[in-house]
């Protein structure tokens, strides 16, 4: 089977942005991939937290990941920091990027908050996401919207890099960046994203009492006609996008079906289907907390092989030494 592989850095709670964004649209493919889902801890690591426990994190969103129906038997969820090539391959691709086109990330210019340069490693991050993919010759990466110019320069890393060795060494996947909920915005401001850090992102591990109460503050507009248009109706049109993913319907017909109903009813009927979509996902999160830590630990030392197979070839190549260092 073909390999989708994604990360998703374990810094907070998955939220409907992640749902929508990428875990979503996963689960339809997962029969026909096979799966890899990596807890980006060391790319949490770019801006440290001494309050986060990384590690409860990271058994935290993978039994939630399981939690939401990705099966255990085909999607093997792990944490980055337990595979250290994941490092020697950032390395190895550090060369071939330059620290100017690394300074104008947009990512890079928004979390240095401010400051004239940020860290080495906000600086590099994209590096290190490049070497993520390669690692496993990846052949599909699903990303939401925000992630978009780390694969134009991801593609940009492998080119020169297959460029300079005369051959395919790094296998450049299908980027997909889906045409729905790919950008879920914030509740409180729907022209920013919906984030973890902004205090109504609806965590998938909210109570039906609180999603109610997100839901029913969510900005809208004054003119209480449900319509999708993303530009001039910014909170509607976000309402109307997680709907449709979560009804399993198109945008067209979920506004065509719910043209009766003012801003208010429309909300009280979202949090329902939000609520249904969660009690279901909240249920089995414990069933897999249990389980997830022996889980991660089986899915890593599988993966870690595959990783050293790779880096061992990459230095065959290169022509440098894999002599342990020890
Ligand atoms: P992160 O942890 O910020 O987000 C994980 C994934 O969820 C998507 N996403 C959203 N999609 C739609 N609406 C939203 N509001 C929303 N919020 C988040 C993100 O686009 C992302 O796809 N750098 C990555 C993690 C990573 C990675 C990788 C991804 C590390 N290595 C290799 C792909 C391949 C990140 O910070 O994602």
């Amino acid at each position: 089977k073909p390999r989708l592989f994604t990360g998703i850095q374990p810094t907070g709670s998955l939220t409907l942005g992640h749902y929508c964004g990428v875990i979503h649209h996963i689960i339809s493919l997962q029969n026909d991939y096979e799966v890899i889902i990596m807890l980006a801890d060391l790319h949490a690591l770019t801006l440290p937290n001494p309050h986060l426990n990384y590690q409860e994190k990271c058994y935290e969103m993978a039994a939630l990941l399981y939690a939401c129906g990705l099966r255990e038997e085909n999607c093997k969820i792990f944490c980055q920091s337990q595979v250290p090539e994941h490092l020697i391959l950032s390395h190895l691709l550090s060369p071939f990027v330059t620290v100017g086109s690394l300074s104008h990330m947009i990512q890079y210019k928004e979390k240095k908050r401010g400051e004239e340069t940020g860290n080495l490693a906000l600086l590099s991050y994209p590096v290190l996401m490049a070497a993520d993919i390669f690692l496993y010759d990846a052949d599909l990466v699903i990303v939401g919207q925000d992630q978009r110019q780390h694969l134009e320069l991801t593609n940009t890393i492998a080119r020169k890099f297959n460029n300079f060795f005369g051959q395919n060494l790094l296998k450049i996947p299908q980027f997909s960046i889906p045409d729905r909920g790919a950008k879920i915005m914030d509740l409180q401001n729907p022209t920013r994203k919906m984030s973890k850090s902004e205090p109504d992102h609806l965590s998938l591990l909210d109570a039906p009492e609180i999603v109610k109460k997100k839901v029913v503050r969510a900005i809208t507009d004054s003119e209480n006609k449900i319509r999708y248009q993303p530009k001039k109706k910014p909170g509607i049109s976000n309402l109307l996008t997680i709907y449709s993913l979560l009804a399993d319907r198109e945008i067209k017909e979920v506004e065509r079906n719910l043209t009766d109903l003012n801003y208010h009813q429309f909300k009280l009927k979202l949090a329902e289907l939000i609520n249904d979509k969660l009690t279901i996902i909240q249920k089995n999160y414990g069933f897999w907390r249990v389980r997830v830590e022996e889980l991660l630990r089986k899915n890593s030392n599988h993966l870690r092989l595959q990783a050293e197979k790779k880096i061992a070839l990459l230095k065959e190549e290169l022509a440098i030494s894999s002599l342990p260092l020890t």
